[in-house]
């Protein structure tokens, strides 16, 4: 038997552990929701659209259940440890040997029989009523292809290409606009999560899954790639760009534009197509038509570069161009050993994709 002061510090330690793991769940059920803000934790427990709020709904009512579980059982194993345990005289005697109770034995198999029951009804409502949901002529269609370690997004209805931010509208009970997105890939397996939207979608190779999303609040709000795909897994960051109805027609108007041709740029513009740019990203408008990378057309409309491993600013840009690989270690965009000028004509080139 190890001595009583071991024993002492393995409960403390053990209760720590437990304290901070409380604490976390704590802290993390409180912070503040993440749209709007790039700096901010983006949060399960505050769904600002349909799919997670039911999902969050479900959830709750599985902790509930889970919670009465424990509080009975550990209430009863305290109970049993304070009441029974050994008392000075003990030794000679044997506490009473109960066998086979029907009474006993039924109770604890109708009861979680009962209990597993009522969860298998209400989750698989839940999944059939968010799978089940079907695209109207109203709502938006969009294809998102996950790459290695980038987000393609497509909406083959409006004609536009874009990457890593899907733009959206809101959908309000007066007008009812939810978005529904096709999910592929080009390489492995990703997955689509942004947490305040929608549960978790897996992208597969050679297949396509269905989601929907349909955001309440205009805002921009955070998600990444949750199935690990390689290196940069953790920057395979997702942007959902949420709009009022008005003002998302005005973004589809300008995403819809080719790209603007203007003769200050016209070095670097030469450059990025003498260059290997061209085989694997498309400008629209243009003879570039690579599909390997990202579409450029509108590039600075971005809030992000590189899938959010930077923000869309004249820095980081030109350090993404000069040398990627300092940005983001591993991603497929090589070196292209430019000199200081040129790096500077291909940025200023690429500034004016507005
Ligand atoms: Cu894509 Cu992880």
């Amino acid at each position: 038997m190890r001595p009583r002061s071991d024993r002492y510090h393995s409960i403390v330690r053990a209760l720590s552990l437990f304290a901070s793991a409380l604490t976390i769940i704590i802290a993390t059920a409180h912070v503040e929701p993440a749209f709007g803000s790039v700096d901010s934790v983006t949060n399960i427990f505050r769904p600002l659209s349909q799919p997670a709020q039911e999902i969050k709904e479900t959830s709750f009512l599985v902790l509930a259940i889970c919670a009465v579980i424990f509080v009975v059982v550990a209430g009863l194993l305290v109970y049993a440890i304070v009441r029974f345990r050994h008392r000075p005289g003990d030794e000679a005697s044997e506490p009473p040997q109960v066998y086979g109770s029907n009474q006993i034995e039924t109770a604890w198999t109708v009861l979680p029989i009962l209990i597993v029951f009522v969860l298998i009804l209400v989750t698989s409502r839940t999944i059939a009523d968010i799978q089940n949901r079907k695209p109207t002529t109203a709502s938006v269609k969009s294809t998102v292809v996950g790459h290695q370690w980038w987000w393609e997004i497509r909406y083959p209805e409006l004609g536009i290409v874009t990457a890593n931010e899907l733009h959206v509208p809101t959908s309000t009970e007066g007008n009812h606009q939810p978005t529904f997105l096709k999910l592929q890939s080009a390489d492995v397996a990703h997955s689509f999560w942004v947490p305040q939207l929608a549960g978790k979608t897996d992208l597969i190779p050679n297949r396509e899954n269905l989601m929907w999303i349909a955001p309440t609040e205009p805002g921009t709000y955070l998600g990444n790639c949750a199935e690990y795909c390689g290196m940069q897994h953790a920057r395979m960051l997702l942007r959902v760009v949420v709009h009022t109805p008005q003002e998302f027609e005005q973004w589809v108007k300008e995403q819809q534009q080719p790209a603007v041709e203007e003769a200050s740029a016209s070095e670097g513009r030469k450059l990025f197509f003498a260059n290997s740019c061209v085989s694997c990203h498309a400008i629209r408008g243009t003879s570039a038509k690579g599909v390997f990378g990202p579409d450029l057309t509108h590039l600075m409309s971005r809030q992000t570069l590189a899938s959010g491993a930077a923000l869309n600013s004249h820095d980081s840009l030109r350090a993404w161009i000069r040398d990627p690989q300092q940005v983001k270690v591993g991603c497929l965009m090589p070196n292209m050993q430019m000199s200081d000028k040129e790096v500077d004509q291909i940025v200023a080139y690429l500034e004016t994709l507005r």
